[in-house]
């Protein structure tokens, strides 16, 4: 058994009355001593898994085993405990308190765990040698720079040596200077008794990585001919929340596109006729489908993959944020 199993791991929101589910059936694997960066383009879900990880958010479905014990499972005492002691969390955006100095930002947790007070300064200077910060210890926030303050964040969500540490984007709010120094940091901290899971959006970063989990599928047979797709009255072309690089047109039959609202209902949006296309906006946008579409009659389409579409039609600049509403077909396939 790994040391971090996740399986089906599947969370749906209600995001503006519309069901979203950034998480579908996610698995992976990892092993104590890895670094792991979780990859993928704003919105794709990063956020989500490491809240998950970090027992701050329940999933759907799916399951988290870590060292033997289900996460998702937790609750109580024991689910404050997991939260305390077996995960560090670093976050995107430092949140340290900026009255404190960086030594009393890292005593805070310790003192909060009633960790009595030298006991907790020494910890907390250990770590913030550890972090390279020893000369900053009584600096707060505000006198730091961005890479410092990440620092300290990162000398916070040790003190308890915790097992597991998730980064959610620890770098993105840093220039390449502090890129180098945190990234660096990160994978030290990788070692036999700990397992680090870093998310970015940032490929540049996978580079230090032992695993990467890209969260947005990499599609392969972008240069495959367009083909011709048949459906039958009622079949579904394409599910909103789908990941696909297929854009259609329409040869024959009617397509309709629908949302489906978080309490199942549906919501109308266009009836696609021949000559137009639709489902554009998702592959062009590496998003994933924003609505659902099914054949209105029987169908005869064209599937292009994104290039090939993009041969045959030229980028509309005033497409709709939709991603399915038909344009007026701009070529002859
Ligand atoms: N609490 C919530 N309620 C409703 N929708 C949410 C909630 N949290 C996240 N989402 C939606 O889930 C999707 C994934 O969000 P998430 O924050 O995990 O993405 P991300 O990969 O971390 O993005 P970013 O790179 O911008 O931080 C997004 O569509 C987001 O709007
Ligand atoms: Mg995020």
């Amino acid at each position: 058994m790994a040391e971090l199993e996740v399986r089906d791991l599947t969370v749906e929101f209600d995001s503006g009355g519309y069901k979203v589910r950034p998480l579908d059936r996610l698995c992976l694997d990892a092993e104590d001593g890895e670094l792991v960066v979780v990859l993928g383009p704003s919105g794709c879900g990063k956020t989500t898994l490491l809240s998950c990880l970090s027992g701050l958010l329940s999933p759907t479905a799916g399951s988290i085993m870590f060292r033997g014990t289900d996460v998702t499972g937790l609750t109580g005492a024991a689910l404050g405990r997991y939260r305390r002691s077996t995960v560090g969390v670093v976050f995107q955006a430092f949140n340290l308190i900026a009255s404190l100095t960086a030594r009393e930002n890292v005593i805070a947790p310790l003192r909060l765990a009633k960790v009595p007070r030298h006991q907790a300064a020494a910890r907390a200077d250990e770590l913030l040698a550890e972090v390279g910060l020893a000369d900053r210890a009584g600096h707060r926030p505000g006198k730091m720079s961005g890479g410092q303050q990440q620092r300290v964040a990162i000398a916070r969500a040790l003190v308890h040596d915790p097992p597991l540490v998730v980064a959610d984007e620890p770098t993105a709010h840093l220039d390449h200077i502090q890129v180098e120094g945190v990234l660096m940091l990160i994978r030290k901290l990788a070692a036999p008794g700990r397992l680090v899971l870093v998310s970015t959006h940032d490929d540049r970063i996978t580079h230090i990585a032992d695993r990467v989990i890209e969260l947005v599928p990499h599609f392969t047979g972008a240069d495959r001919d367009p083909e011709e797709l048949l459906l039958d009255r009622g079949q579904i072309l394409f599910a909103q929340g789908d990941r696909g690089d297929l854009v259609y047109v329409v040869e024959e039959g009617k397509v309709e596109v629908y949302r489906t609202r978080a309490d199942g209902t549906e919501e109308f949006l266009a009836l696609i006729a021949p000559g137009n296309y639709l489902g554009e906006l998702g592959p062009l946008l590496n998003l994933p489908r924003s609505a659902s579409a099914r054949a209105r009659t029987a169908c005869r389409l064209t599937s292009y993959p994104l290039r090939a579409f993009r041969q045959h039609f030229p980028v509309d600049r005033s497409a709709s944020a939709l991603g399915t509403v038909a344009r007026e077909r701009a070529g002859t396939p």
